[in-house]
């Protein structure tokens, strides 16, 4: 079969690859793939909101200061700059799109999360994600210029190694992907792809992402040459519901951010004070996480209390509708009583490295969104300006591509994927087991608190079950499962080989063996 030919690759069709996508097709035919549904990425599922500055008491001098600070120094100045001055035109963009905003009076609802100095939180109830992908999703099914197609897993990207007439180079002509109906891998070429694949969490037992956060476009983009960046700092949220049957679902930092406490569950104290007595609750998310990790390690705890009872049932009911009817089918009244919660993996701070125009080390390749490492978030990203990036640097991408469109070249003939591995696995065990063993190493060894010995641990690791997975990869016919534990190998592999680079502790990445902060913040940036 000959490779389907097109403009534009995207790979992702969350806010990222969606935003491009739009933007591109005023002028180009785009392709966007998506592994699994169109609506299986993180960007459905973001609860809190869009930061951005709308409030007249509100300055962008203020966000770019909570970005920095929570970012612990290590955020590039220009792009926060970059993407925080943008932020009210993408949110001027979205209510033109159709996204229900909260009103009050006339103008957006603001809500407040943790690090924020002010409310500039745009949101549609506690479900903004869903809001956000339905109207990107209306957008791009109604225009012709885009075709979407779920159900397809990329396994790599095809790059000058695979051209018929062999060239060697790095340049990017799309990607092979896998029809997860069919079985079959098929190639899917176009003159600029763009690289929205999301992120990694996954890695860890306890995440709050979807199923499909396993790191491919990371692992795609390091496997054909680009560099990645601060992959050691993985955001943990300190708010994921404790539930046996419920194991991934968020409890909003905007439930902090209108008034909910922490407690001791059993002693009712209100623990932040011991931690960040000025802050408290609204601390940036690495404080209070640790403060939540800290409590239950130290007390032997399951989990702690987040407390919101003491405000109004209606004013709960009104602004946490999804999360009241959520828990209330488990039993739990947020309006009478607290709810249990503990931290889990929520975002992949670091990343494929890219500059303001969203282009990789790799020509024909931009990316965009949590895929990426821009140097919006440093160290730590500030709640709701991850959206924001994605809506930012989609435009950002598609902008470049289309200044330098008459630059790129039509892909040349490239070689079909190799069928010569059509073995079916029988030993589909083998690829559970190992999934399962990474996500619990990676969240035993490579969580919140971290020591070398531990990260040593998990490289020692890492290493035994690379051999195995490769072997494993090159023998049998590809399936999801087996491209997901690849990469999700691939991404514990660089978070952990980050994290042992890093000689101090700073924003996520907190290390007994080293508690300091140098004076001067360094990127971590791994070279393939
Ligand atoms: P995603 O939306 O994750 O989309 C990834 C896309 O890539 C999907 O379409 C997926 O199918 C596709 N894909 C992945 N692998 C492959 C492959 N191999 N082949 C083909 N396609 C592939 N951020 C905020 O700013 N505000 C919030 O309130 C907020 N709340 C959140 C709540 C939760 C529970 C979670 C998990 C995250 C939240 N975030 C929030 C973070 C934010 O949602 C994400 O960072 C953002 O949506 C990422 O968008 P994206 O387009 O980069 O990727
Ligand atoms: C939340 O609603 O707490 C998530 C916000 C975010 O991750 O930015």
């Amino acid at each position: 079969m000959t490779a389907s030919q097109h403009d534009v690759l995207i790979i992702g069709s969350g806010a990222a690859g969606l935003t491009a996508a739009l933007a591109l097709a005023e002028t180009k035919k785009v392709l966007v793939l998506a592994k699994g549904g169109l609506d299986g990425g993180s960007t459905a599922w973001a609860q809190g909101g869009i930061a951005a500055v709308l409030d007249a008491g509100d300055t962008f001098d203020n966000h770019i200061r909570d970005t920095m600070v929570a970012g612990a120094g290590l955020n590039r100045l220009e792009t926060v700059e970059f993407v925080i001055e943008r932020a009210p035109r993408s949110i001027e963009r979205l209510t033109e799109l159709g996204v229900p905003f909260n009103q009050d009076s006339g103008d957006l609802h603001l809500t407040r999360e943790g690090g924020h100095s002010h409310r500039r939180i745009v949101h549609v109830d506690d479900a903004t994600g869903w809001a956000v992908q339905e109207a990107l999703l209306n957008a791009a099914n109604a225009n012709p210029n885009i075709t979407m197609l779920p159900g397809r897993a990329c396994v790599d990207l095809i790059t000058g190694r695979n051209e018929d007439t062999y060239s060697g180079s790095g340049r990017v002509w799309g990607a092979y992907a896998l029809n997860q109906k069919t079985g079959e891998v098929e190639a899917y070429t176009a003159r600029a792809t763009i690289l929205a694949a999301g992120g990694t969490g996954r890695v860890y037992q306890f995440s709050t992402a979807p199923r499909g956060a396993t790191g491919d476009g990371i692992a795609m983009a390091w496997r054909a040459g680009a560099r990645v960046s601060n992959m050691e700092m993985m955001q943990f949220h300190p708010t994921c519901l404790y539930n046996l049957e419920v194991k991934n679902f968020l409890i909003t930092e905007a439930v902090r951010g209108e008034g909910g406490h922490l407690l001791h569950p059993e002693t009712g104290h209100r623990f932040m004070a011991d931690y960040d007595s000025e802050r408290m609750e609204l601390a940036p998310r690495d404080v209070v996480a640790r403060a939540i990790d800290d409590q239950i390690k130290r007390y032997g705890l399951d989990y702690v209390h987040l407390d919101i009872s003491h405000q109004p049932p209606e004013f709960v009911k009104e602004h946490f509708p999804t999360i009241h009817d959520k828990l209330m089918g488990l039993g739990i009244d947020m309006t009478t009583g607290p709810i249990p919660v503990v931290p889990a993996q929520h975002y992949t701070c670091g990343g494929v490295l890219v500059g303001l125009d969203a282009r990789t080390d790799l020509p024909g390749l931009w990316a965009a969104g949590e895929v990426t490492e821009s140097g919006l978030h440093g160290a730590n990203r500030l709640a709701s300006n991850s959206l924001l990036e994605c809506f930012v640097f989609g435009e950002a991408a598609a902008r470049d591509i289309a200044e330098r469109w008459d630059e790129l070249k039509a892909p040349p003939p490239v070689r079909e994927w190799d069928e010569s591995r059509v073995t079916d696995s029988d030993e589909e065990v083998v690829v559970k087991q190992n999934w399962t063993e990474i996500r619990r190493f990676m969240w035993n060894y490579v969580g919140i608190v971290r020591t070398t010995k531990r990260l040593e641990r998990a490289r020692n690791r890492i290493e035994m079950m690379n051999k195995e997975v490769e072997d494993y990869y090159g023998s049998f016919r590809v399936t999801t499962d087996l491209i997901e534990l690849r990469n999700l190998l691939q991404a514990a592999e660089l978070i952990v080989e980050s994290a042992l680079r890093r000689h101090e502790s700073r924003g996520l990445h907190y290390t007994l063996d080293y508690p300091e902060t140098d004076d001067v913040a360094r990127d971590t940036v791994l070279v393939p």
